[in-house]
């Protein structure tokens, strides 16, 4: 999406339901901060549980400060409909946030869902207006949140979307923004489901043997997360996406080559006691590996203990 396209999309192209209403954010957690300091000019409604004074970026070393935020705590507050919705809860959150999503979203309102797994319109939809757009998004940028406000990134990512044409609208906001580079993507849902392929072993082997990354050192955990990473592979080829043969190998080989210290979010989840995102990553691989006859022990497994941990 060029310059002009995006100059001729906030000049004329508006959406006379939505006149006025910038862009919202429902979860201002690490991903949804790092959003709303992306778009800050826009001046995003920032939608929050927690409120906070001022929303703070760090990246190495340096931190940017922004601040003059438009706060809301109550969905009630909000009496129209916007014409873009992020939804940067965790996935097992996104039904606390029913609410706001109902204040938040009309006919036409774009809902970008910002969560991992690739089940984004399934867990969205029924808390939205039948006739919202809802788009799913693959989010590559490592963030932590360690107060409301107070964000750490290791490096700058991207965030990509399915090619159609609400889609655009998304991109062209972050032209120009810091940290995040968005784009469309032709074969979106390979992108997704190799995101998943790394999400089942990221978050379940680290957070399952409470050890950082140098656990994929020991051979016997290297093998059995490739495992992992193949049964989602077969669900994914079973999708119709197409993959590399030695994904498995790969990713594995990544997460051992990674310093050894690194800690995942889950890991961090699990050692702080919230809850796990589980059933959106090994769970939805166990689901969907159902529903095509295919077996996913491993998954099966990976999501029940982790449930269990989150029992
Ligand atoms: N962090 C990463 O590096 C990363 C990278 C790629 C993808 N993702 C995905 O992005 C999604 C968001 O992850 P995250 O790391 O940003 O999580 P996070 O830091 O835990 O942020 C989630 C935010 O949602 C808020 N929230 C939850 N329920 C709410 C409600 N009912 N009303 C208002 N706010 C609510 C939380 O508020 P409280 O503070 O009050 O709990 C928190 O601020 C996940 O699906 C994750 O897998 C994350």
């Amino acid at each position: 999406v060029n310059r002009d396209r995006r100059a001729a999309w906030y000049d004329g192209e508006v959406d006379g339901r939505f006149a006025g209403s910038g862009p919202a954010i429902v979860g201002v957690g690490a991903i949804g901060g790092v959003v709303a300091a992306c778009l800050y000019d826009r001046r995003p409604r920032l939608c929050v549980r927690r409120g906070f004074e001022r929303l703070e970026i760090r990246l190495d070393g340096r931190t940017r400060r922004f601040e003059g935020l438009s706060l809301v705590s109550s969905p009630e507050a909000i009496s129209t409909a916007h014409e873009i919705v992020f939804v940067a809860t965790k996935a097992h959150q996104t039904e606390g946030a029913a609410s706001w999503l109902s204040h938040l979203v009309g006919p036409g309102t774009i809902v970008v869902v910002l969560q991992n797994g690739v089940e984004h319109r399934e867990r969205v939809a029924p808390w939205v207006d039948t006739q919202a757009c809802i788009l799913p998004a693959v989010v590559d940028l490592p963030a932590t949140c360690a107060a409301p406000g107070q964000v750490t990134l290791k490096r700058s990512g991207t965030l990509v979307l399915p090619p159609v044409a609400e889609a655009a609208r998304v991109v062209a906001l972050f032209e120009g923004a810091p940290w995040i580079r968005a784009s469309m993507e032709e074969d979106f849902a390979g992108v997704m489901w190799r995101k998943l392929c790394v999400n089942v072993v990221s978050g379940a082997i680290p957070a399952l043997t409470d050890r950082p990354a140098g656990v994929f050192r020991d051979e016997a955990v290297a093998k059995l997360a490739r495992g992992l990473v193949r049964e989602c592979m077969a669900v994914a080829r079973a999708e119709g996406v197409a993959l590399p043969a030695d994904l498995d190998r790969s990713i594995v080989a990544e997460f051992a080559a990674s310093p050894p210290q690194s800690e995942n979010a889950m890991l961090l989840d699990r050692r702080a006691g919230r809850r796990l995102e589980a059933d959106a990553r090994n769970g939805a691989v166990a689901r969907f590996g159902a529903r095509h006859g295919i077996p996913t022990p491993l998954n099966a497994m990976a999501a029940a203990l982790l449930g269990a941990i989150n029992a």
